[in-house]
């Protein structure tokens, strides 16, 4: 049965991707025969520590050309398939952490390379047009079949870019358009206005100010960066704005047991939002948009109640800020809904949602009102991919198709009660396991035992990423089933023993 799937599902030319044609593969679950999500790898598989031979021969090589001090191996990307990743030297690790939280659905997905392989998808791949000016025939209804179609309430706009931080960015200008054009009353720019900006004076450049959070990443672009506060060597050395930065709620665990405690840090986080906005009008440089991720995910996955989010969000509107959610890391469906904002409960939970990673393609979302008024105000060469988004049209097929988002949900809970119980069994290792489906974290004593905790897991197989000063957090993909979580739960008590 499952080479006549194959033969429906793949063209000719691609035999050689075929998931049943790589040692290693089998077909894991019988009873569920309607998804091909199911040929997957049985388990990771090493060869070499890692990096292996291979690999640190190819970062050598490298090294000549670039900065390779972050490279952690090289890929296979041919080899690669659903929740694993093989290197250079033969590995297959299973991947918790996807690409830095990118790959929705798996790494070779046959939905996704039969649709590449279908030759009226050729030109979208090959040309790549300046779709601001020219966009091809398809685009409108593209658009409405992939990202329209799971718009956050409320919007029915979207803007594509290249990147989460183009997106962050252009989002920004989308803000202080609007407020500049509130205060005229009108969007017509004075005379001053044109010539002053044109020097980087007011009142063309207008001190306005963005709030962000303690913590938060927005991305690393002038704009972004000024609103990021996770890690010094992301802004060392760059010029910055003075905007008002307010403190992230640091919520005490298990939840539970620290209601009181946690509803007065959040209440002690949203004084000092309203003090800082005021604080800023009086500087003379007015809050035109508040921004801040559902998750804090790059500054240690860092948990607010939807409480929280919601009195924010009339803090914003009370005092006229545009409110932003960056979803650029918990968008696309790990925390068991496609937009983790979903889970505060709101009809208008936001005038702004930027998105990239597991879409496939940045950009943002807005409220009619935050439509640039003029062309090539919101604009470069690019602004997104067509092919991205046909490839993220399909990718919400298999989403709907397999209910993934249930899987997540199960998946989900699977992974934080492993993480509970390992917590219980470490209690000097671990501790804070917290998490929204597998969007999951847990904190590590220190950051050198994480850091060798990390190691030592790649080494038996599986890959995790790391978050905030000692946390490790789990991004898999959608398709991580709850046998998958035992895979891990396996292997990460194993190494969790060898430090204890
Ligand atoms: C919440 C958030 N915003 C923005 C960005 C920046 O996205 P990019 O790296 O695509 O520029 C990231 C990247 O990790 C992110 O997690």
């Amino acid at each position: 049965m499952a080479s006549s799937l194959i033969s429906r599902h793949f063209a000719l030319p691609l035999q050689k991707h075929l998931w049943l044609s790589a040692p290693g593969c089998r077909y894991v679950s019988k009873a569920a025969p309607k998804t091909q999500v199911e040929y997957d790898y049985d388990g990771p598989s090493m060869k070499t520590s890692v990096p292996g031979p291979r690999s640190q021969e190819l970062t050598k090589q490298l090294g000549d050309i670039q900065n390779v001090g972050a490279i952690n191996f090289f890929c296979n990307y041919d080899e690669s398939r659903g929740n694993y990743l093989v290197d250079v030297d033969g590995n297959r690790m299973l991947d918790i952490y996807t690409q830095i939280s990118s790959i929705p659905i798996g790494y070779n997905h046959p939905a996704l390379i039969k649709l590449m392989s279908d030759p009226s998808s050729l030109s979208t791949l090959v040309n790549r047009p300046a779709l601001g000016i020219l966009p091809p025939e398809n685009f409108p209804d593209k658009l409405t079949e992939s990202l329209l179609s799971v718009a956050p309430s409320g919007m029915s706009r979207v803007q594509t870019m290249a990147c989460g931080s183009c997106s962050n960015e252009n989002a920004y200008k989308a803000m202080f358009i609007l407020y500049r054009n509130k205060e005229r009353g009108h969007n017509n720019p004075s005379e001053e206005d044109l010539s002053s900006c044109m020097v980087n004076q007011v009142p063309g450049c207008p001190d306005l100010s963005i709030l962000s959070f303690m913590g938060a990443f927005h991305g690393r672009t002038m704009g972004c960066l000024a609103t990021t506060h996770s890690k010094a060597i992301h802004k060392l050395d760059v010029p910055s704005f003075d905007w008002p930065i307010a403190p992230f709620p640091k919520l005490q665990y298990p939840l539970e047991e620290f209601t009181r405690e946690n509803a007065q840090e959040e209440a002690r986080c949203l004084e000092e939002v309203e003090d800082l906005i005021v604080k800023w009008r009086q500087k003379g440089k007015p809050v035109a948009g508040i921004v801040i991720e559902p998750i804090q995910a790059e500054g240690g996955d860092n948990h607010a109640s939807p409480d929280f989010f919601r009195n924010l969000r009339n803090i914003a509107r009370k005092h006229g800020c545009a409110f932003h959610v960056d979803e650029v890391q918990t968008g696309g469906g790990n925390t068991g809904k496609l937009w983790a904002h979903e889970h505060w409960g709101m009809d208008d939970p936001a005038d702004i949602v930027s998105f990239s990673k597991k879409l496939l393609t940045g950009g943002y979302y807005h409220r009619d009102e935050l439509q640039a008024d003029k062309p090539y105000r919101i604009f470069n060469t690019w602004m997104g991919d067509p092919s991205k988004n046909l490839l993220l049209a399909e990718v919400l097929n298999v989403i709907r198709r397999e209910n993934l988002l249930e899987e997540v949900t199960r998946s989900g809970k699977a992974l934080l009660n492993g993480l509970y119980d390992l917590q219980a069994q470490f209690p000097g290792l671990l501790s804070r396991a917290r998490g929204q489906g597998t969007f999951c974290a847990i904190d590590i004593c220190d950051d050198a035992t994480r850091s060798s905790i990390l190691l030592k897991a790649r080494d038996k197989g599986v890959l995790l990423g790391g978050c905030g000063d000692r946390s490790i957090r789990f991004r898999p993909s959608l398709v991580f089933k709850e046998y998958h979580v035992h895979i891990f739960l396996n292997i990460f008590s194993e190494v969790l023993a060898q430090h204890k």
